[in-house]
């Protein structure tokens, strides 16, 4: 039987990440928002999309939770985006709202799912889920690092004039301005990075990375970026599907791994079957491990404020 699949709004990376996964065949999809209509109309053209891309996998568009029922996995980018006047916190509180009704909603349906949180602020918001939906953590995964972890690799193979597949690396901390790309960790076809590039052209591409987010949506200046992060998002689902025990970067709940206890931050996992089935501890410098600590601190900020 194929393997079913929730995306839990139906806007931009909500409807790319159906479009992706349904071209992959990776599962049936159930695309579901508070909007009428809206996931309807995106699910059946996804729909009739099958016959020229040629999936057979099914997709459905709906506002009614028991169409969820038995998903094998979730993937929740409901939520508001910030609008003028409004202040994080206020951001911060209106997304909570949203993640936690519609996490109760979803494991009332899918008790047994793996969920994927892409709802920003992204750590929060996984704590959030991690909390309403009272599961294990290996089950609950934020969507953060592979995409931040994938604008550093665009930046580097730029800079070097090579393949984006030789460039490996990635990012710790939360997602936001103090998320820590981690140079020594960072490698091109096997050679360490800090050997191919001089050390402010590295500075100048972790800044880049930092601000990845803010650069897009300054371009598109009424939304964020869709495209890389619902590509990110289809590779946790295939790691997760395909049990690739794949090494990604991951929003993981961390219970005393990096001297961090009780709090989703972005660290090295392994993806399988079973969700998160290894944390990858990696030996950080004093320099690394105190930038670390401090995106941790501002990841707490936030889940203080919302009580999580
Ligand atoms: N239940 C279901 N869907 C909801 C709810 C709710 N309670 N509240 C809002 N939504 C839906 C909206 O109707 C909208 O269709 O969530 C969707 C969000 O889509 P967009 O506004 O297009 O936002 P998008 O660009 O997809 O980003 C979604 O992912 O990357 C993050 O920061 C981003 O938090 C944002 C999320």
């Amino acid at each position: 039987m194929r393997k079913k699949i929730t995306v839990v709004g139906a806007g931009n990376v909500g409807a790319t990440t159906a479009h992706r996964l349904v071209d992959k065949q990776l599962a049936d999809v159930v695309l579901i928002d508070i909007l009428e209509g809206v996931p309807q109309g995106k699910g059946l053209d996804l729909l009739e999309a099958g016959p020229i891309e040629g999936y057979d996998v099914h997709i459905k568009g709906t506002n009614d939770y028991a169409d969820t029922a038995n998903s094998n996995l979730v993937v929740m980018t409901a939520g508001f985006p910030r609008k003028p006047g409004m202040s994080r916190d206020d951001l911060l509180k209106a997304n909570y709202d949203v993640v936690k009704g519609t996490i109760e909603k979803i494991v009332n349906y899918s008790p047994d799912c793996i969920l994927i949180v892409v709802t920003n602020p992204l750590d929060a918001m996984t704590q959030t889920a991690f909390r309403a939906s009272g599961f294990s953590r290996n089950r609950v995964i934020g969507m953060a690092g592979v995409l931040d972890a994938a604008r550093y690799r665009t930046f580097i193979a730029e800079a070097l004039n090579v393949s984006v597949e030789n460039v490996h690396g990635f990012v710790l901390g939360g997602h936001g301005d103090t998320m820590v790309p981690v140079p020594r960790y960072t490698s091109v076809a096997g050679i360490p990075v800090t050997e191919l590039l001089p050390k402010e052209q590295l500075d100048a591409i972790i800044t880049r990375t930092r601000n990845g987010g803010a650069e897009i949506v300054n371009f598109l200046k009424t939304g964020s970026a869709y495209y890389a992060p619902s590509a990110a998002i289809v590779e946790m689902v295939d790691a997760i599907f395909n049990d690739r025990k794949k090494i990604l970067p991951c929003t993981a709940y961390l219970e005393g791994e990096y001297g961090i206890k009780g709090l989703f931050v972005g660290v090295p996992v392994k993806l399988g079957a079973r969700g998160i089935e290894q944390i990858l501890e990696i030996k950080l410098t004093p320099e690394e491990q105190a930038a670390l600590q401090k995106s941790a601190d501002a990841v707490k900020e936030l889940t203080a404020v919302i009580g999580v």
